[in-house]
């Protein structure tokens, strides 16, 4: 899969952002191992911390529809290169070290991370493994 398909898909998903408070808007785009796309924008609240970001706005459609395996997941946002916020990184870091993060500005201007390089030394599901 063509990194620029799923920058494309993340700029769509970007112009449903729901956000009257911030007014900043953020698309996120995530790669199934399958070769699916799930798209996410960010959604807030009056209320504020029910605020939810794209990123995991994609990871909770895909979650929910039985998908586990990611590959990718690219993040397009109001500022030159918008990174995933800390709580984005640990819940993408759920499903694999090796997710690739492409933080795009547009579909030709990108950076690749893995999520192991955004998140080093990080806390997961294998922690909990003997503790049961
Ligand atoms: N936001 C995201 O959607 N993803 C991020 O990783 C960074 C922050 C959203 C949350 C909020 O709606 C707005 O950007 C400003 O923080």
């Amino acid at each position: 899969m063509n990194h620029k398909i799923l920058i494309e898909k993340a700029l769509e998903a970007k112009k449903n952002a729901y956000v009257p408070y911030s007014e900043f808007h953020v698309g996120a785009a995530l790669l199934t191992k399958d070769g699916e796309i799930y798209t996410g924008c960010n959604i807030e609240s009056a209320s504020y911390t029910p605020t939810i970001c794209a990123e995991r706005t994609a990871i909770s459609k895909a979650i929910s529809e039985g998908k586990r395996e990611f590959e990718a997941i690219a993040v397009v946002g109001d500022s030159e290169f918008t990174y995933p916020c800390g709580v984005c990184r640990q819940v993408i870091r759920e499903f694999g070290k090796d997710i690739k993060v492409i933080v795009a500005s547009s579909v030709d201007d990108y950076k690749e991370y893995t999520l192991e390089e955004l998140l080093p030394n990080s806390f997961g599901p294998e922690d909990l493994e003997n503790n049961k």
